[in-house]
């Protein structure tokens, strides 16, 4: 199967949202199926991340929504995943996600739709009251701890750090579910001030967020330091053609994300 071809204005506009907004959206990306545009279309923003168990010559994961999804695969189960963006336990994590829509929710469009986020926009937000900016001294200068499983040693990160440009932007790394996990296998218990923390971070993204519809064909990048995204409840009634989402990342960009000269 020959590779596709995209049109380079078409990236060049995916590229200049990405820059501006952390994320960038097509409600009709593509007809392919197979991932191949997908994959196309990731190697042409950077190098494609090869997640473990993966075939490498097709790097690309496919959702199956059911009941009884491991909590390993949010993305497989019927609840909503919450603000998030990905591999937030991962030291070094790739720069780009991206999910394309290979079929629809059988439920209708306010099933498993998706939400997006700017940190730009979530961090403005916080900042425009005293306890916003409170929580974010406190998310740059704790080092907090994380778990994607649930078990084991938490990881340690600060949740925002200096990211892209211009100089003094910040990056964000949030997951709550990973960072409750985290906390309890730190200390115990979550502490009162990660918890209201990530719920404040959370309640920004509910004000500035925006739902995406997820027709077949649509396409959804993110940057996974400048945005936040979610994923609202999916049918997992195994008796219906379920949604079908595929998924890859980009490890390294090619080129800095940087919005085009005025
Ligand atoms: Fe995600």
């Amino acid at each position: 199967m020959s590779t596709p071809v995209l049109a380079p204005e078409c990236v060049a506009s995916l590229r200049a949202a990405l820059a501006s907004q952390g994320y960038a959206y097509l409600s009709a990306f593509s007809p392919d199926r197979t991932g191949l545009a997908l994959l196309a279309l990731a190697g042409s923003f950077g190098s494609v991340y090869l997640p473990p168990d993966v075939d490498p010559a097709h790097p690309v994961l496919e959702s199956h929504p059911a009941a009884d999804a491991s909590l390993l695969a949010p993305f497989d189960r019927p609840e909503a995943i919450g603000w998030h963006n990905d591999f937030s336990t991962h030291a070094d994590r790739p720069a780009l996600s991206l999910a394309y829509l290979a079929r629809p929710d059988p439920l209708g469009p306010e099933h498993g739709a998706w939400r997006v986020a700017s940190c730009d926009r979530v961090l403005d937000q916080l900042r425009a009251t005293r306890d916003g900016r409170e929580v974010i001294r406190f998310l740059r200068e704790t080092d907090l701890p994380y778990s994607f499983t649930g078990d084991g040693a938490p990881s340690f990160f600060r949740a925002l750090e200096p990211r892209g440009s211009p100089p003094g932007r910040l990056g964000m790394r949030l997951y709550g579910r990973a960072m409750r996990d985290g906390a309890r296998l730190a200390y115990g218990t979550i502490p009162e001030e990660i918890e209201r923390a990530v719920k404040a971070v959370e309640g920004a993204a509910n004000q500035v967020g925006h739902v995406l519809a997820a027709p077949a064909g649509a396409l959804l990048v993110t940057d996974n330091w400048h945005s936040l995204h979610d994923r609202l409840p999916q049918c997992v009634d195994p008796k219906l053609s379920l949604r079908c989402s595929l998924l890859c990342f980009v490890e390294a960009l090619h080129q800095p994300l940087a919005l085009p000269n005025p």
